[in-house]
This record gives C-alpha cells, sequence and structure tokens, in this order.
C-alpha cells in the first residue's frame, strides 16, 4: 500500500479533511495529530476497520481502542450510560486530553473495544483533529500512530517510521503540544478511577468530582497477580529499541556514577545514551547525551521525551541510562511512562556504576 503523506495548512485544510474523510467512509486508515500524540485512526462502527488498525499496529486485539469524536453529543449515541462524574468532567475537560471509560453502546462492535462491555471515548482540542473529526461526521477509533511496544509518535516523521506503506494517509499538522498520551478516568463506577495518568491530574480531577481513585498498575509497582483495568497497561510500552535504566539520586551522584558507567563503556566500546536534564547534561564525559528538558519544567520533559527516545534508536545506542523526573501533579504521568520505557527498572546511583551492562 502506498501511503499518502499531506501537510495540513489553513489553505489545504479544506481539501485534506475532505480527503481523510473520504478514506474513513470506505473503511481506510488515517494518522493524524491530536494535541497529545499522533493518532492511527479509522472508522470506530466498522469492525473491519479496527482489525485493520490492530494489523498495522502489530497490536494485541485484546487491547482496546479509544474513540475520538468532535462534539459532546455524539458521546450520548456511543456510552449506554454517561455517570454524573463522568458528565461532569466532559463538561469541564472537554475539548482536551481526557479520555472517559463508559459502559458502551450497542453499535459498537466489539472488535473496537477488545471485546470489553466499556468503551473510552475522548473529544480531542487540536484544531486539525476537530476538523478532521467533524468532516468524518463519525467516531474515529485510534491509538497512538506508533508500531505497537514503541514510543507513541509527536512528529509526522515518527509516524511514517513506523507506519509507511501500512495505512492510507498520514496528516501532518507539526509537532504535538503536549506529548504523552492522555489521562483515563473510568467512569462507570462508584469512584472515578485513573486508569492511566496525564495532562490532567488527579488534583484537577478532584477538584470537579470529589473522590478521585488511582488504578494500583499506574504506579508500576505491581507484580504479574494485578490485573489493569487499562489492558494496554499491562504490555512493555513506550519503549526504544535499547534497554533503559532509571537511574535515582542527586544530580551529582548521578553525573559521578554515569561517568563512570561511561568510561567502562569506552573501554568495552559500546556506545551509551544518557537521557539527561538541562541541569546536569555538561556534567556527563563521553556518550549519546541528549537533554529532554528541565527538572523544573515537566512540561518540556513530557514534550520531548518520545522524540528522544526515537532519536536513541536512530543512533543505535547499545544501552540507555535516565535522569529520574517527575514526581507530583503532571510529573505521574512523565515518571509513569520513563518507568515502561525502562520495563519498571531503577536504580540507584551507586549501583548503576556497578551495573553489568
Ligand atoms: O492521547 C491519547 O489517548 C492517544 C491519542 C491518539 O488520542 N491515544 C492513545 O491510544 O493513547 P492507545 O490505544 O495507545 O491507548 C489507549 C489505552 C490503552 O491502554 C487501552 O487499554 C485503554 O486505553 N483503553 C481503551 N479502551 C478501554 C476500556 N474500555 N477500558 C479500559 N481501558 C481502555
Ligand atoms: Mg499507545
Amino acid at each position: 500500500m502506498k501511503t499518502i503523506i499531506r501537510v495540513i495548512q489553513k489553505d489545504t485544510m479544506e481539501a485534506v479533511t475532505a480527503e481523510a474523510a473520504e478514506i474513513w467512509k470506505r473503511g481506510g486508515l488515517v494518522a493524524f495529530p491530536t494535541e497529545t500524540v499522533y493518532g492511527l485512526g479509522g472508522n470506530g462502527l466498522d469492525p473491519e476497520a479496527s482489525k485493520k488498525i490492530y494489523a498495522a499496529k502489530g497490536r494485541p486485539s485484546d487491547n482496546p481502542l479509544i474513540l475520538h469524536i468532535a462534539d459532546r453529543k455524539q458521546a450520548e449515541g456511543l456510552a449506554s450510560d454517561i455517570s454524573e462524574a463522568g458528565r461532569l468532567l466532559m463538561e469541564r475537560f472537554w475539548p482536551g486530553p481526557l479520555t472517559l471509560i463508559f459502559p458502551k453502546a450497542k453499535n459498537i462492535p466489539l472488535e473496537t473495544t477488545g471485546g470489553l462491555e466499556t468503551v473510552a471515548i475522548r473529544m480531542p482540542s487540536h484544531p486539525v483533529a476537530q476538523a478532521l473529526l467533524r468532516k468524518a461526521g463519525l467516531p474515529i477509533a485510534a491509538p497512538s500512530a506508533n508500531l505497537s511496544g514503541r514510543p507513541s509518535p509527536t512528529l509526522a516523521r515518527d509516524v511514517k517510521e513506523d507506519m509507511d506503506g501500512r495505512i492510507d494517509m498520514i496528516v501532518d499538522g507539526g509537532e504535538v503540544g503536549i506529548g504523552v498520551e492522555s489521562t483515563i478516568v473510568d467512569v462507570t463506577g462508584e469512584v472515578p478511577t485513573i486508569l492511566r495518568p496525564g495532562y490532567i491530574t488527579e488534583e484537577m480531577l478532584r477538584d470537579v468530582v470529589g473522590r478521585v481513585a488511582v488504578d494500583p498498575a499506574v504506579a508500576g509497582s505491581v507484580g504479574a497477580e494485578v490485573k489493569p483495568k487499562a489492558p494496554g497497561m499491562k504490555y512493555r510500552h513506550y519503549a526504544p529499541k535499547a534497554p533503559m535504566v532509571l537511574v535515582e539520586g542527586s544530580c551529582d551522584a548521578v553525573a559521578e556514577a554515569l561517568n563512570r558507567v561511561l568510561e567502562k563503556a569506552e573501554r568495552d566500546g559500546k556506545k551509551i545514551g544518557i537521557l539527561a536534564s538541562e541541569e546536569n547534561a555538561g556534567q556527563y564525559r563521553g556518550g549519546v547525551v541528549k537533554v529532554v528538558g528541565s527538572h523544573k519544567n515537566l512540561d518540556c520533559v513530557a514534550h520531548n521525551l518520545y522524540r528522544v527516545l526515537r532519536e536513541f534508536d536512530r543512533e543505535e545506542v547499545e544501552m540507555i541510562y535516565s535522569e529520574c523526573f517527575g514526581g507530583q501533579a503532571f510529573g505521574q504521568a512523565v515518571m509513569n511512562r520513563l518507568k515502561k520505557a525502562a520495563g519498571q527498572h531503577v536504580i540507584r546511583a551507586e549501583e548503576a556504576a556497578e551495573n553489568e551492562m
């Protein structure tokens, strides 16, 4: 299949949205920008389109897709019940980077929901996503537009890297804003529950609905016996090709430990990537050092994270060491993605120096 790539700007908006909507209507796949990451969209009411999405991504078909809508009202036809908490959150955060889980309406195929009786819905705020969804007039099922297991795409070029020849079209709307996937909240139960942290934080949700729970899988410390409620959270995800380790400790301790690792790697002829902060980058002697942002500005870290992970892939480093970023509020989402990229592998600075490569 030849993948068409269209750059979208003011003067091409009308033609490109019409072309994309046409592809969706006949069951094809179009990747497009949202405010979080690029999505890989198909008609969410067409089971064949959903099957094509799983095939294009190489994604297990028990991992459900998010339906993207242009208008709050559309949710009423897709959810069989909208709880009070769900309604409040839709009113406050849509359009925006929040996905809500509802009981599904009958017309949504199980192929789209990965066999679940619930459905994930989100109304993106990105103007290009909105224009495309409005033109299509369909709920568009869209996972992130990466091959399964790879970092989510934040640029059209990332989508092309993974999806060229596998989908009908890529709409290039430039670099996305937030850079990590939407917050997912299950509003089917008594207490709204965060299944995946994102830009909309626990605190922001609590301000609207009072009590909020967090699925234990979010912290990333659960064993195999705890099943995450968002099936996608159980897979190694967002991951670069090289193994990655997060290193905890003060800036100086991390720099000192990693410099010892770098010295050893140089003797062994190994190429090491360092995912560094602005504050610390100057301290590393050797290795492929990439600055992802400042410890004081996690928005910026989130914005750059997946792009930097993909750059390490292109440079073919054999191992990546990363400083820890995160903590409170949006920092939870940043740390969650970092830990996933590292397969939950976190060590103390002192251990890093002894770490076998
Ligand atoms: O920001 C985003 O959410 C991006 C953009 C493209 O909108 N999309 C995205 O989709 O991240 P995806 O497929 O990569 O992640 C969707 C997550 C998965 O972890 C999946 O298991 C979960 O949402 N999910 C979808 N439907 C669900 C449901 N009914 N119940 C629980 N989790 C669900
Ligand atoms: Mg994804």
